[in-house]
């Protein structure tokens, strides 16, 4: 049975099919990589642990599930409270699903038997989670291996396979984290599929959030045009993190958006947008920022810092091919943006001088860009033998890797205004020599740009997943042709299809 003709996950309308042939290489890439590994032996079982159902603190409403990200790459499941078995000499599939309570027929619908999960998710066989441990002693595994290891962004440690009975057994929990992690830093052919339509859905919302964008509106208002297009359009439920939708200076708070700054500031006449929203599908990320003026007109200052980072981010794309180390990456970033910079005349003298003294950071403190995936910070950054770079700025990046084909990246360089940096630096001599500080009062208060795209790296180089206007000329060409003015929002974004 080909992958176009199997079971596959799908919302219907224009929503992308995503087949469970894709999971199936999921687990077969991972069995031969554990297969290769001289410390798994001959007999071997993977036992994961789905993610489970909360409710708000003590109450009994429910939150939204999204799957656990590793039993998501392996099984593609979106019921919660599931474990799954692999066994490792074969690639023979098992997924132990809830027996559900006579209630759930009443308050959450049909309860299905285990021959619909097994054609839904085309497992090999599928039991029940309270069954666990007598089906996998009936097969007389030699060694669980069950998945414990650190989120190197996060710095959590991931929740490792833990079931009554389950002490019967010889159990490894280090073995499966590095090999599993490896196997989702390179995307398959089907799971770049899925990171294009994210990519395409999440960039016309953006489009339809820069086409409804007008001074006066709340921030949030524009969050809701990007939620509203990708769950209408893209079926999209989640996000892949909290929108930051930061107008004016608000533009200058690199994770604004959160519950304390609820993105709930007008726009204002001459101010800089920044609109960092990706949407989720089936839990692939995207994670995309567009920067833009609230009055869809570029004034002097801001056509020169948003064409800075413009050139940094061509920079790096036309340098991004297999073999390039990311922090070099990151370094080019910094040279473009200090000398655009100079040029601007916020900064003053010799360009190598000003990136010994580590001036890149303090316009751009956070790193290049990051894996994407199932995760929007995607898992794999630091193995074992890849160390962080102890200097501003590179110390923020979160994979200090030499690029390889088919991992999926964030490039997103950015200028800052943060008045916080900006006085530490004018305090230290070291920095304070390279500042024209009366050309750089001109930008207090401007907030800041970042330009985000998602980026597969091929053979010879890079595929742009991304598709939103891009340079001065095509994001005011596109605010002017809008013609929303007038049109009630839900026209804006209805008349619109993918
Ligand atoms: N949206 C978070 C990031 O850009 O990494
Ligand atoms: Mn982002
Ligand atoms: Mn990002």
């Amino acid at each position: 049975m080909s992958a176009a003709e199997g079971p596959s996950y799908w919302l219907g309308n224009q929503t992308l099919k995503v087949a469970a042939a894709l999971f199936a290489l999921n687990r077969k890439r991972l069995c031969d990589r554990l297969r290769n590994n001289r410390d798994v032996p001959k007999g071997s079982f993977v036992v994961l642990q789905g993610g489970e159902e909360t409710n708000r603190y003590c109450t009994d409403t429910g939150t939204l599930f999204r799957q656990e990200s590793f039993f998501h790459w392996t099984f593609g499941v979106t019921e919660p409270g599931c474990y799954g078995a692999i066994e490792v000499d074969t690639g023979k599939s098992i997924l132990f699903v809830l027996k559900l309570p006579e209630s759930y027929a009443v308050w959450m619908g049909k309860i299905h038997q285990p021959e619909h999960y097994k054609k839904k998710y085309a497992v090999d066989d599928v039991r029940y989670t309270t069954d666990i441990a007598v089906v996998l002693s009936a097969k007389t595994p030699s060694l669980l291996l069950t998945l414990r290891g650190v989120n190197t962004d996060s710095g959590s440690v991931c929740k490792e396979a833990s079931f009554e009975g389950i002490s019967q057994f010889t159990v490894n929990n280090a073995l499966l984290h590095p090999e599993i992690v490896e196997c989702r830093v390179f995307k398959t052919d089907m799971e770049l599929e899925v990171l294009r339509y994210t990519n395409r859905v999440s960039s016309e919302a953006h489009k339809e959030v820069m086409k409804a964008a007008r001074v006066g509106m709340k921030e949030y208002e524009l969050e809701s045009v990007f939620l509203h297009y990708c769950y209408a359009r893209g079926g999209m439920r989640h996000t892949s993190y909290t929108c930051i939708c930061g107008s004016g200076d608000n533009s200058s708070i690199l994770h604004y958006g959160h519950a304390g700054a609820p993105n709930d500031k007008t726009l204002v006449d001459g101010d800089m947008c920044l609109f960092d929203m990706g949407g989720e599908y089936y839990c692939y990320s995207s994670d995309i920022t567009c920067s833009f003026p609230a009055n869809g007109k570029f004034n002097p200052n801001q056509k020169a810092i948003y064409e800075a980072v413009l050139k940094s981010s061509r920079a790096v794309m036309n340098a991004v091919k297999p073999g390039v180390a990311w922090p070099d990456m990151h370094r080019l970033a910094d040279r473009v943006h200090l000398e655009e910079l100079t040029e601007i005349g916020i900064l003053k003298g010799n360009v190598d001088d000003m990136i010994k003294a580590h001036m890149g950071a303090v316009f751009m403190p956070h790193g290049l860009g990051h894996f994407l995936g199932i995760d929007v910070h995607d898992v794999g950054g630091y193995p074992e033998g890849v160390d962080r770079i102890d200097l501003p700025g590179l110390k923020s990046l979160r994979t200090a890797r030499t690029l390889q084909e088919r991992m999926v990246l964030t490039i997103e360089p950015g200028i800052y205004f943060i008045d916080h940096i900006l006085d530490q630096a004018l305090a230290n001599p070291a920095q304070s020599c390279y500042i024209n500080n009366e050309a750089l009062q001109r930008f207090r208060g401007f907030g800041g740009v970042r330009i985000e795209d998602d980026i597969a790296v091929t053979a010879n180089g890079m595929e742009l997943l991304t598709c939103v206007p891009r340079t001065v000329e095509e994001i005011e060409a596109f605010m002017a042709d809008s013609d929303g003015k007038g049109k009630s929002l839900s026209k804006v974004v209805l008349s619109q299809q993918l």
